[in-house]
């Protein structure tokens, strides 16, 4: 085990590869639209994670797996503006490249295009407990998080309203009383039912680690 993981050490450093995800893209159609293209990937220690960004104003930001549709801090694209005159894939359409350092599960959504609790959302190596369907399920119910975490009473405003205030919420507001009220029930039923395969492969990986 240890020299297995000893040696994927230093594959990163000859096989990085670029996994490009569209921003502003319709997964199903290829058209301009909704979330990201793909929306779950599974790349490896030192691969990149190339975001491209389609016409309108999007933005990937970090949240997390139990509030997906809430900046925890981490990762921000910055907003992205796209002319609507440009073609779903024209040449030179901005990009924005992060860097992948471990297999370790990571989160984002479209802050700036809204539309979050739609399934603007990207999963990065979900895992057995932490399942891309769970994740998505997450966002179906997860508070909008584009306004400022201001309102007490959790606001069940339609998606997309405030995507003006696209980068207020990035700065690291991950304990938010409102966001965790929603989510943890529906995360808990998850975990209820990954049951023993889950835990032993969590149990892997710390061994592994
Ligand atoms: C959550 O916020 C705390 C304090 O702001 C920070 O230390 C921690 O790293 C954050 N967690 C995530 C997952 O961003
Ligand atoms: C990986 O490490 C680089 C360099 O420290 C950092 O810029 C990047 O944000 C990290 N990637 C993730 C997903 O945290």
């Amino acid at each position: 085990m240890k020299c297995i993981y000893a040696a994927s050490l230093f594959l990163p450093l000859v096989l990085g590869a670029d996994f490009t995800v569209g921003v502003g893209k319709d997964e199903t159609t290829g058209k301009k639209g909704m979330g990201f293209d793909p929306s779950s990937i599974n790349p490896q220690a030192g691969d990149t994670i190339v975001f491209e960004f389609r016409s309108g104003s999007h933005s990937a930001v970090q949240s997390s797996f139990t509030n997906p549709c809430t900046g925890n801090g981490g990762f921000d694209s910055g907003v992205q503006t796209v002319d609507n005159s440009l073609e779903v894939d024209a040449p030179g359409l901005p990009t924005v490249r992060l860097l992948v350092n471990d297999t370790q599960p990571l989160w984002f959504f479209d802050q700036a295009g809204g539309l979050c609790n739609k399934g603007a959302v990207l999963s990065v190596n979900p895992s057995a407990t932490q399942t891309d369907a769970a994740f998505k399920a997450n966002a179906a119910t997860a508070p909008d998080s584009n306004p400022p975490a201001s309102a007490s009473g959790s606001g069940t405003s339609p998606s997309g309203s405030g995507s003006a205030s696209a980068s207020a919420s990035a700065s690291g507001t991950n304990s938010s009383a409102p966001a965790s009220q929603t989510s943890a029930p529906s995360r808990a039923e998850h975990l209820a039912t990954g049951g023993a395969f889950g835990f032993s492969v969590l149990a892997l990986l710390w061994a592994l680690l």
